[in-house]
């Protein structure tokens, strides 16, 4: 094996350290902060919300040439900052001790830039063919983030369409935001979709994010970029106004550096919404009075049932990531998790056999179908339906590097006729796979949730509508970040949380990025 030599990117981490001790004079610290540090700060006068607008801005400024996570900032987010600080001022004066609004008020958020918004940001899914339409008003998430009082910072990179474009995946690259880099190690893969949305929050480019999850867009991307995804219960975030992709398996969710500020964005993000009324009403009965926040508890694993299921961890032994999923799952007993081993997930070779499973006709059908609908409902575009945005490749084959990609999933959904007699047969064999595999394993074994690398179970829990968390788990040799992955039953969200904090807690693995660059 060739030496390996891993070697750091002066000039840009001298940047980042002039920067950091720069910060450091004042009494605000940004970089790492969390959403509860940042409050503090806003409370006891060391930090305002335009501050933090600034400091993500030169952030985005000086990283962004070289990780390519942002593809527009808001040309909005300072004076969005600056009525948040004027409203908590006034606030104050009224009563000193009140805390001003919700936990993300003044918080800059950043987008996927599948998640429209109605002002002056694009919203293009990474697409050239997008630029320049309108949305008619905010998605139904953007709608509460703002009520919630949080500033819209910009929109993120991402594979390209969420990666529906093509078969081999683009990888992180869009034609609009460019190729997305690890911020870990530079020549890693930073996976997708929620690319840039992972690499933001990884690198302290935004307080948070959102991501939006088909299979595996929020979980991969958390994973390999060292931060934690949430990938909500189907229906428990709105998806109206997101690109879509599959009605069935789309859910928004937020990528953030730290389990709690995952949990204060999810609060603020879930709900009800007219505009996709059906899913989000199924899902309002999951929601617990309260909200989520109260499960952030330090005894969230004591009492649980933690299956492992066969098929994920096929790591060869005495390799890093075997080692360390090994002492990680020892941390989740001494805990006080019982963690039942070598449990069968029936059909699991089907259910992740994509290509064969029925999923690569329903998927197609589903996307072309929504997408239309997405696209009617715009108050302008220059691209009104799937057949408009093939031509548009096909015309712009040096920018949407149609060589490299293709757009060969395009072709295919655009053969597609709607959901008829064999796409509704697939639908139900898909809910069968879900009902006879994990669901019927997760009540058998009376579980709380299984745990798998990565975002290896992401067809599992996809097609089921179910959810799961990602929380750091470890770097591999040469460095490159991997998680691990809390999933469970549709409305988990409480005891997934509970888990996934306590073992954040127990194990605090992450670490801010230092932008190696690896020669391998
Ligand atoms: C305010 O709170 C922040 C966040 O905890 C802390 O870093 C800072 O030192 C505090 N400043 C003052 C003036 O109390
Ligand atoms: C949106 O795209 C247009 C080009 O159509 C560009 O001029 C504008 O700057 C973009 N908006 C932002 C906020 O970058
Ligand atoms: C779409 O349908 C046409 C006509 O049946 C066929 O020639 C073509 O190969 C199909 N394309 C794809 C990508 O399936
Ligand atoms: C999945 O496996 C179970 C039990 O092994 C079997 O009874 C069932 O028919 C299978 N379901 C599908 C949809 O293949
Ligand atoms: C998890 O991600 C790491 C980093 O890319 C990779 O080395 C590892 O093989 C992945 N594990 C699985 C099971 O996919």
């Amino acid at each position: 094996m060739s030496r390996r030599r891993l070697q750091l990117l002066l000039p840009l981490a001298a940047v980042v350290l002039v920067h950091a001790a720069a910060a450091g004079c004042r009494a605000f610290q940004i970089e790492e902060a969390t959403v509860d540090d940042i409050q503090l700060g806003f409370r006891n006068g060391s930090l305002t919300s335009r501050r933090l607008v600034l400091f993500y801005l030169d952030r985005i400024a000086r990283l962004n040439p070289l990780l390519h996570a942002v593809i527009e900032v808001n040309p909005d987010a300072l004076a969005q900052a600056a009525r948040a600080d004027a409203e908590r001022r006034r606030r104050r004066r009224r009563s000193p001790s009140a805390r001003c609004g919700g936990p993300l008020h003044g918080v800059p958020v950043l987008l996927k830039d599948n998640i429209a918004t109605r002002d002056r940001l694009n919203t293009t899914a990474g697409s050239l063919a997008l630029l320049g339409s309108v949305a008619r008003r905010d998605a139904g998430v953007v709608r509460r983030l703002r009520r919630a009082g949080a500033v819209v910072l910009g929109k993120a990179n991402l594979d390209e369409w969420a990666n529906f474009r093509t078969i081999q995946g683009t990888g992180g690259w869009s034609a609009r935001g460019g190729q997305g880099r690890n911020p870990y190690v530079l020549s890693a893969a930073p996976c997708g979709s929620s690319t840039g949305s992972a690499i933001a929050a990884a690198a302290n480019m935004a307080a948070a994010t959102l991501g939006t999850e088909t299979d595996g867009s929020i979980l991969c991307p958390s994973s390999l970029n060292s931060v934690v995804g949430i990938k909500p219960t189907v229906g428990l975030t709105s998806r109206a106004g997101v690109v879509p992709i599959s009605p069935r398996q789309d859910t928004i969710g937020p990528i953030c550096r730290t389990v709690a500020d995952a949990v204060q964005v999810l609060d603020a993000i879930v709900g009800y919404d007219s505009r996709d009324a059906k899913a989000t009403r199924a899902a309002s009965k999951y929601i617990p009075p309260g909200g989520y926040v109260q499960f952030l508890k330090p005894d969230g694993l004591k009492g649980k049932r933690i299956g492992i299921p066969n098929g994920f961890f096929n790591f060869p032994s005495g390799t890093v990531q075997q080692i360390v999923y090994q002492q990680l799952l020892d941390t989740v007993r001494k805990q006080g998790a019982v963690v039942i081993e070598n449990l069968d997930i029936a059909n699991l070779t089907v259910i992740q056999d994509v290509l064969n499973n029925g999923q690569q006709i329903v998927l197609p059908a589903e996307f072309k179908s929504s997408l239309n609908t997405y696209l009617s409902d715009l108050s302008y575009s220059p691209v009104r339906s799937l057949a408009e945005i093939i031509a548009f490749n096909d015309a712009h084959p040096i920018e949407e590097r149609l060589k490299d990609f293709g757009q060969l999933i395009f072709l295919v959904a655009e053969n597609t006729t709607g959901i008829g007699a064999l796409e509704r047969a697939i639908i139900h064999q898909l809910n069968k796979l879900s009902a006879d595999g994990l669901e019927k394993l997760m009540k058998d074994e009376q579980l709380d949730a299984i745990i798998t690398p990565n975002d290896s179970v992401s067809t599992v829990l996809a097609i089921g509508g179910m959810p799961a968390i990602t929380v750091p788990a470890g770097y591999g040799k040469r460095g490159v970040p991997f998680g691990i992955c809390f999933g469970g039953l549709k409305g988990y969200e409480p005891r997934l949380i509970e888990m996934a904090y306590t073992f954040e807690q127990a194990t605090k693995v992450r670490k801010p990025p230092k932008f190696l660059r690896g020669t391998f």
